[in-house]
């Protein structure tokens, strides 16, 4: 049994649809969520400075939490920085979030697969490794969407329905034209609009994302060794929502709200080591 909590670590609000399906599954177990909004975007970062980041984020948190897992809830940090991360933080495990190709490339009965991210995800070379990989015999077609991604993030709280359906629909379009049927949510930050996504899509497109395989994959580490890492059963676990920007007002009032999706309270998070 341990009581440790869990870290999720996003850009900013991408990652609690994520935490959300794992703390509906896992009750008992605690969570840290950092929303990384002071360096947002992610997408328009370099790898090194990614990693840099993350590094300075992931000193400082280890040292106040002490967590027993670290889940990175964005794509783009998990294809730049986690092998970096691995290696500086040998004793943490790591639960990366990648876009879900294999079970598009194996939905695709045309094999023609979309993807959709930030720029940084879709021009590393992970992507390239993952389409060589899984589906060699496919054309990846891939479109940056850091407006989508800003939409979200700013934006998501106060957006109606046509809104969001008009931000969605340009995007399918050109992967409509492009002869994709199965489109991969490669930013976490897309999943706010997964069901306009998958309403738009129609039929003869098929919308692929990765929370379930994100949640499992927690799942099993928490399960390993006769399940050494699970937290007691409890009713209600602790946890906290970190920002690690100091918004205050109506700005602050937004991150209660978000903080609040998941059932925490919030905190202004202040980096130690930089
Ligand atoms: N949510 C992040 C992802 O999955 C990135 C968003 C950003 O550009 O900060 O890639």
């Amino acid at each position: 049994m341990d009581r440790r909590p869990i870290l999720f670590i996003d850009s900013g609000i991408g990652g609690i649809p994520y935490c959300s399906n794992f703390r509906e599954r896992n009750p008992a177990e605690t969570v840290v969520y950092l929303a990384d909004h002071l360096h947002f975007p992610y997408g328009k970062r370099s790898r090194e400075e990614l990693t840099a980041i993350l590094g300075a984020l992931l000193e400082s948190l280890t040292g106040e939490y002490d967590p027993k897992i670290s889940v990175m809830v964005c794509n783009t940090a998990s294809v730049s920085a986690l092998a970096e991360l691995r290696e500086r933080f040998p004793s943490l495990p790591f639960v990366g979030t990648v876009p879900a190709i294999k079970p598009a490339v194996e939905g695709s009965a045309r094999r023609v697969v979309g993807v959709l991210g930030t720029e940084r995800t879709i021009d590393d070379p992970y992507i390239a490794a993952l389409a060589g990989r899984y589906g060699s015999d496919c054309s990846i077609v891939k479109i940056a969407a850091p407006e989508l991604v800003d939409f979200v993030e700013n934006r998501i709280a106060d957006a109606g329905a046509e809104e969001k359906r008009q931000v969605v629909s340009p995007f399918l379009e050109r992967f409509r034209e492009a002869g994709v049927d199965a489109l991969v949510l490669g930013c976490t930050h897309f999943l706010f609009l997964l069901e306009e996504f998958r309403r738009e899509a129609g039929p003869g497109m098929k919308v692929y994302d990765s929370v379930e395989g994100i949640t499992k994959r927690v799942e099993s580490l928490l399960d390993k060794n006769d399940a050494a890492l699970r937290a007691p059963e409890r009713k209600s676990a602790e946890g906290v929502f970190l920002v690690s920007c100091g918004e205050t007002g109506a700005a602050g009032e937004r991150w209660r709200n978000f903080a609040a999706v998941l059932g925490l309270p919030f905190s202004v998070f202040r980096i130690v080591h930089e």
